[in-house]
C-alpha cells in the first residue's frame, strides 16, 4: 500500500476528492494533510475524515524559504509518504525541496499546460480567446508547472464566461482528473490520462 501526503493552502476540495478516493482496492492511503496556512479550511475537513493534519505557517519564516521548507519537510518525512500531492498548495518550492521529492511529487494546475503556467490561468485563457480550457496533473520538477504531464481534462470556454465561472467548470474537471491520475500513479502507471 502506497502512503500519500497532501499539501494544501486553502479549501482543499481537490484534497478531499483524493482522500475520499483512497479506499477499497485503491493502491494508496492518505497519511497526512499539511498546510502552510493554519487557517486553511481544508485542515478541519481532512481531520473530520480521520486524516492526520499539520500546519506549518510560512509567515514567521519571512524570506527564509529554506527554513520553512525544512520544517515542513520534517513533518512530511515523519509520515513516511511514498507520494506527495500538491493540491492548491500556493507556495513556490525551492529546487532543494523539489529534488528531495522528485519522481514522487504531483501537482494539479488549472490550465492545459504548457499553456498558462503560474497564476490567473482562467482570465488568461479568456483574454486569449481560447475555446477550450482545462486542468493538468504533472510531476513536479524544479521549473514551475513544467514537469512531465500525467493527465489532462478539457472543458469548453463559453461565450459569457468570467474567470469565476470558468474556474468553477475547471474545478469540476479537476475533481475527476486528480483522483484518476493518483490511482494510476500509485499503481506505477505513468502513461498520460486524457479525460
Ligand atoms: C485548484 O483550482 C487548483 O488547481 C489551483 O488552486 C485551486 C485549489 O482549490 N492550484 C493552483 O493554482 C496551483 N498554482 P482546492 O483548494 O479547492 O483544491
Amino acid at each position: 500500500m502506497k502512503r500519500v501526503a497532501i499539501l494544501i493552502s486553502g479549501g482543499g476540495s481537490n484534497m478531499l476528492e483524493l482522500v475520499r478516493s483512497m479506499t477499497g482496492d485503491h493502491p494508496a492511503r492518505p497519511v497526512l494533510v499539511a498546510s502552510n496556512d493554519p487557517s486553511a479550511s481544508g485542515l478541519a475537513k481532512a481531520a473530520a475524515l480521520g486524516v492526520p493534519v499539520v500546519a506549518v505557517d510560512h509567515r514567521p519564516y519571512g524570506r527564509d524559504r529554506a527554513a520553512f521548507e525544512a520544517a515542513l519537510q520534517a513533518h512530511i518525512e515523519a509520515a513516511h509518504p511514498d507520494i506527495l500531492c500538491l493540491a492548491g498548495f500556493m507556495r513556490v518550492l525551492t529546487p532543494g525541496f523539489v529534488s528531495h521529492f522528485e519522481g514522487r511529487m504531483l501537482n494539479i494546475h488549472p490550465s492545459l499546460l504548457p499553456r498558462y503556467p503560474g497564476l490567473h490561468t482562467h482570465q488568461r485563457a479568456i483574454d486569449a480567446g481560447d475555446t477550450e480550457a482545462g486542468c493538468t496533473v504533472h510531476e513536479v520538477t524544479a521549473e514551475l508547472d513544467a514537469g512531465p504531464i500525467l493527465g489532462q481534462a478539457r472543458v469548453p470556454v463559453l461565450p459569457d464566461d468570467t474567470a469565476e465561472s470558468l474556474a468553477a467548470r475547471v474545478l469540476v474537471a479537476e475533481h475527476r482528473l486528480y483522483p484518476a491520475v493518483l490511482r494510476r500513479f500509485a499503481a506505477e502507471d505513468l502513461t498520460p490520462l486524457i479525460l
